[in-house]
């Protein structure tokens, strides 16, 4: 830890996570709680893109996915180097750094909170893409995600990290805050919602939809390039989409692309385990107004 004194200040949850204005970040980054403040005061350009995730809902999916979208509508613009530093992630300090100049347009990553954007998000309606997941299975993929990444805790059981994410006690906090709160600011935010059910049902018609938010005009062959370099099996083989840079420079100790598929939670849940997270569901996502694909119990 290079600054021993803000570690003494932070509030933690464990000794891998800290609380700040209700969310969970990481002991082991070096993002601290005066930088989510200064981040507030970002910078941004009118033709900025942020793209909006909890935690293991599709982030690395949607950026492939952008990334190509604005390759075939700017050839020239166009990169061969992997979407880590193509969309800077905005609160991770390990990653590349958010600040670098780039030609517009600008893609951003963010796990934040509506409330800890920076204010120019909601001030300059900057576009956003709000990607979210059935919740069983962003549990499943957080539970082998923090068996991989060396800055989360390894959990000691299924049920202890089960009962950690229903009680927001995991990176990020609570998955049923982020988008209850996602879903309120929808109308003061330029968000569009897609359902990372809706990209493995539809791929197409999802690619469709974003290219007509994010104001870029495709041909179907390039509609088709963009679909068919975001599968999953040619991402899983595609060092730019992979992040296996990650696994290499040992920050990473599993592919991120595990099995990309919508259910793997009932692999994983007893009928127990299910009944209770049905219980919590229903209660917490009682004025969800979003309308969810995937069943609700
Ligand atoms: P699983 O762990 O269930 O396989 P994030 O990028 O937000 O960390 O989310 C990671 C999840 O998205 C992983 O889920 C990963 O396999 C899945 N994913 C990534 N690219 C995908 C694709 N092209 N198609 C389907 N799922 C994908």
């Amino acid at each position: 830890m290079d600054d021993k004194g803000s570690m003494d200040s932070l509030d933690l949850v464990s000794p891998y996570l800290f609380t700040y204005k209700k969310r969970n970040f990481l002991v082991k980054d070096k993002l601290r709680p005066n930088d989510l403040d200064t981040l507030q005061h970002f910078e941004l350009r009118p033709t900025d893109v942020f793209l909006i995730t909890y935690p293991k809902s599709g982030t690395v999916w949607m950026q492939q996915i952008v990334v190509q979208i604005m390759d075939e509508a700017h050839p020239e613009l166009a990169e061969d180097a992997s979407n880590r530093s193509r969309v800077p992630w905005l609160e991770e300090r390990s990653a590349d750094d958010p600040n670098r100049e780039r030609p517009d347009p600008r893609i951003f990553g963010t796990h934040l909170p509506p409330d800890m954007l920076p204010l120019a998000v909601k001030d300059k309606q900057i576009k956003a893409v709000y990607v979210w997941r059935n919740p069983k299975d962003v549990l499943v993929s957080l539970y082998h995600f923090a068996q991989s990444w060396v800055l989360l805790e390894t959990p000691k059981s299924f049920q202890d990290f089960f009962q950690q994410f229903l009680d927001g006690k995991v990176y990020m906090g609570s998955w049923f805050d982020h988008v209850s709160e996602y879903s309120a600011a929808r109308n003061q935010l330029n968000i569009h919602f897609v359902q990372y059910e809706n990209l493995l049902k539809d791929l197409r018609g999802e690619v469709v939809k974003l290219c007509s938010f994010l104001g870029q005009d495709l041909t179907d062959e390039a509609i088709d390039r963009v679909v068919e370099s975001s599968t999953f099996k040619n991402m899983k083989t595609n060092p730019n989409a992979n992040y296996m840079e990650l696994l290499e420079k040992e920050r990473y100790k599993k592919e991120t692309m595990r099995k990309g598929v919508a259910g793997d939670w009932k692999n994983h849940l007893t009928v127990a385990q299910n009944q209770r997270f049905d219980e919590v569901l229903k209660e917490k996502m009682k004025t969800l107004p979003l309308t969810c694909i995937w069943e609700m119990g």
